[in-house]
């Protein structure tokens, strides 16, 4: 084969070396490929017996593809879905099945030398063990030997789903910090639509990816709330604001580029979910006051970017309410529950709050004495005259100790990034 030329001719008949792909990528005919993420990195993947189980196959392909070493522990009833010579092939070692026909240590050597287990997929009866501290086989046998980092990735039917005893053996493993990737919705095995459906492995990569990022926020929680919310005034008809989202879904998607550990609260907006994070749909801000809150004791850091009514009906009507004979109509507000405020008040050390000031005039002056009165330590202000629903923005970083930090009109993707690496600067 004639090597590949890396220089062409321009139109004054000049040679011009191309840039592209490096010299040996050319000599050797290769395409480039982008800089493997998880080389030397030792991956244990446990494979539970669900329908999903076919989907761990393409994850280890991609996380192999990635750089990392895998190795495979299957249970008894995920070899029922896919068959141990798939992932053996896959993974390109020894897939392990029977603690029994091993060697006698071999688990408690794979649980002190993995970097990172994920479990994919963890079915009910595997969560259900592992909360309650059994060990009857290869798999949960090595989870119990291990201090290393371990993703759950659960997925079943969605009544398994949201069994309290499913959803209270989860809460129990993630106060005891296990990491967990929430199910999806979508279709299930039984063609049923609804929650519990295993992500894509994209998905489960680049969470593994963001598990191994050395950003300045690796090992941190970080709780971003975003979007509008919406009060209703009857079964139809809502309140709510132009506010789209976009600047808190890409604070939630710099704080995860930085290495965070994000659940993002979003308000009804028109964007895509994020992958790679846990992302929590609510509508009023009664919702989102109950979801932040039981989140916020274990945030280390919590980004207030929703644009949170200030007002709500005094009652929601029964019924759609009619004009006929009527010339105006009457609709009684009442304040609603200030979220930043109560997290303000019920802070703990270390926790780094942010809220935002979306103002038409004066926003700096303002946006300061909200950061003092809601105990905040950085304010984000801008003009929202300008900002709502554009995909650019400006922003003034205000810090507790009153010092200002101005960014010019960029992209709301790449303000975020800068406004996050200033606040993580500015509270090392
Ligand atoms: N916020 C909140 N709960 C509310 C209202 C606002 O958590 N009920 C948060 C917002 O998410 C934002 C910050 O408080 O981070 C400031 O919001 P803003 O609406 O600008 O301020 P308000 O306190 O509502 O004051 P006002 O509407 O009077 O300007």
């Amino acid at each position: 084969m004639p090597p590949l030329q890396n220089t062409i001719v321009d139109s004054d008949g000049n040679a011009v070396k191309l840039a592209l792909f490096k010299d040996d990528d050319y000599s050797n005919g290769m395409q480039r490929q982008p800089e493997a993420s998880l080389t030397g990195k030792q991956i244990t993947v446990g494979v539970g017996g669900g329908i999903a189980a076919f989907k761990a196959a393409h994850l280890i392909s991609q996380l192999r593809q990635q750089g990392a070493d895998v190795q495979v522990i299957l249970t008894r009833a995920g070899a029922q879905f896919v068959t141990p010579l798939t992932f053996e092939a896959l993974s390109h070692r020894r897939v392990l099945q029977n603690l029994f026909e091993d060697e006698p240590l071999n688990h408690v050597h794979l649980a002190h030398n993995s970097d990172l287990f994920v479990i994919a997929p963890a079915t009910y009866d595997l969560i259900g063990k592992l909360a309650n501290g059994l060990a009857d086989d290869y798999l949960t046998t090595t989870l119990a030997a291990t201090q290393q980092p371990v993703l759950l990735c659960p997925a079943m039917e969605q009544q398994m789903y949201t069994n309290p005893i499913f959803v209270k053996n989860l809460e129990t493993l993630r106060q005891l910090n296990y990491h967990v990737l929430e199910a999806e919705a979508g279709t299930l095995a039984s063609g049923r639509s609804g929650l519990g459906r295993l992500p894509e492995p994209e998905v489960i990569l680049s969470k593994v990816q963001s598990m191994f990022s050395n950003g300045p926020l690796t090992g941190k929680r970080v709780l971003v709330t975003a979007g509008p919310t919406r009060e209703r005034i009857d079964p139809m008809r809502v309140i709510s604001n132009r506010s789209s989202g976009k600047m808190g879904y890409a604070m939630a998607q710099a704080a995860q580029a930085m290495g965070g550990q994000v659940v993002l609260i979003t308000g009804p907006t028109l964007l895509d979910e994020p992958s790679g994070m846990t992302v929590i749909q609510t509508e009023s801000v009664d919702d989102m006051f109950e979801q932040t809150t039981s989140l916020a004791a274990e945030s280390d850091l919590i980004i207030m970017a929703a644009a949170v009514a200030d007002w709500q009906p005094k009652e929601i009507l029964e019924h759609k309410e009619g004009k006929a004979g009527k010339d105006s109509l009457m609709l009684e507000l009442v304040p609603t529950k200030d979220i930043l405020f109560h997290l303000g008040q019920h802070r703990h050390e270390n926790q780094i709050i942010v809220g935002f000031a979306a103002e038409t005039q004066d926003f700096v002056e303002k946006a300061k004495a909200k950061l003092k009165k809601k105990n905040a330590d950085f304010f984000v202000a801008n003009d929202v005259s300008k900002a709502a629903e554009s995909d650019e923005n400006t922003a003034v970083l205000i810090a507790k100790d009153g010092s200002e930090q101005s960014f010019s009109l960029m992209e709301k993707s790449a303000l975020a990034r800068q406004v996050l690496e200033s606040i993580v600067k500015a509270s090392d």
